[in-house]
């Protein structure tokens, strides 16, 4: 399947749901889980690459993902350090360009580092820009630039008058980025789980009851094929 034959969404979103319940399902402990989530994570971003998907945001860690076991957290936060020291060269070969949306500062100051060195090796990559989203929460973020706001106001920078959309989204974790188009939840929740609530206004959503380690590059692809027949009207008339 090359990208001709496809209408590629300029952004994907995806909620990777289901670690967990694949795990249970071969009697193994939620970690495992994670582990085999990492796998699935990295052959989707591949797919991103060849089809040249302008933006892949992951929801990898949410603001609410704190309420889990100690052992759970300290692992995820073990599992993604890991991950980015494996991955970091290949992404940068690929022309990946990372960065990581959320509280970043609030986690441990090595991950952040390691976080942060990442973004600056691959800042300059003109392929897709892929986003991890850590500690994020779409209330959050959206506190976070309403404040960021107040505070220019407040300074005399910025004319309460002059906030619209574009303005908002400046302030965004995910300024730059085009909306997003197509949100993947895996694992049969109906729900955004607290995801880019501002960037997901026109977004297409695509649910599959698979869970995530077992979501394969020929699935993402069907995902793919199913936006493409979407008839997005964005409130205006038909659109084919
Ligand atoms: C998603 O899988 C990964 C994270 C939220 C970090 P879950 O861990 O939520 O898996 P389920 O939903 O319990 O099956
Ligand atoms: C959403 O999944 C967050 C991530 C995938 C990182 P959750 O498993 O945390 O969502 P809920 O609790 O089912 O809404
Ligand atoms: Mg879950």
């Amino acid at each position: 399947m090359t990208s001709t034959e496809l209408k590629i969404p300029a952004h994907v979103a995806i909620i990777m749901d289901g670690n967990g319940r694949w795990a249970r399902g071969k009697w193994l402990i939620r970690t495992a889980g994670h582990k085999a989530g990492v796998s699935a994570l990295k052959q989707i971003l591949k797919v991103a690459i060849d089809l040249k998907i302008e933006a892949l945001t992951v929801y990898a860690f949410s603001t609410e993902n704190w309420k889990r076991p100690h052992a759970e957290v300290d692992f995820l936060m073990g599992l993604f350090s890991e991950y980015l020291a494996k991955e970091i060269d290949e992404m940068d070969e690929d022309d990946v360009r990372l960065h990581f949306i959320g509280r970043i500062d609030e986690l441990s100051p090595a991950l952040c580092r390691q976080a942060r060195e990442a973004e600056e090796r691959t800042k300059a990559n003109t392929g897709v820009r892929f986003n991890v989203a850590m500690n994020y929460g779409g209330q959050d973020e959206l506190l976070r630039a309403m404040r960021a706001m107040a505070a220019e106001a407040a300074e005399g920078k910025l004319e309460p008058a002059s906030i619209d959309e574009a303005v908002l989204e400046e302030h965004l974790d995910t300024a730059g980025l085009p909306p997003v188009d197509m949100v993947v939840r895996t694992s049969g929740d109906l729900r955004l789980s607290n995801f880019l609530l501002w960037q997901t206004a026109y977004a297409e959503f695509w649910f599959t009851k698979t869970n995530w380690p077992d979501l394969t590059p020929a699935c993402f692809v069907e995902a793919l094929k199913d936006f493409g027949r979407r008839d997005r009207r964005f409130g205006g008339l038909k659109n084919k």
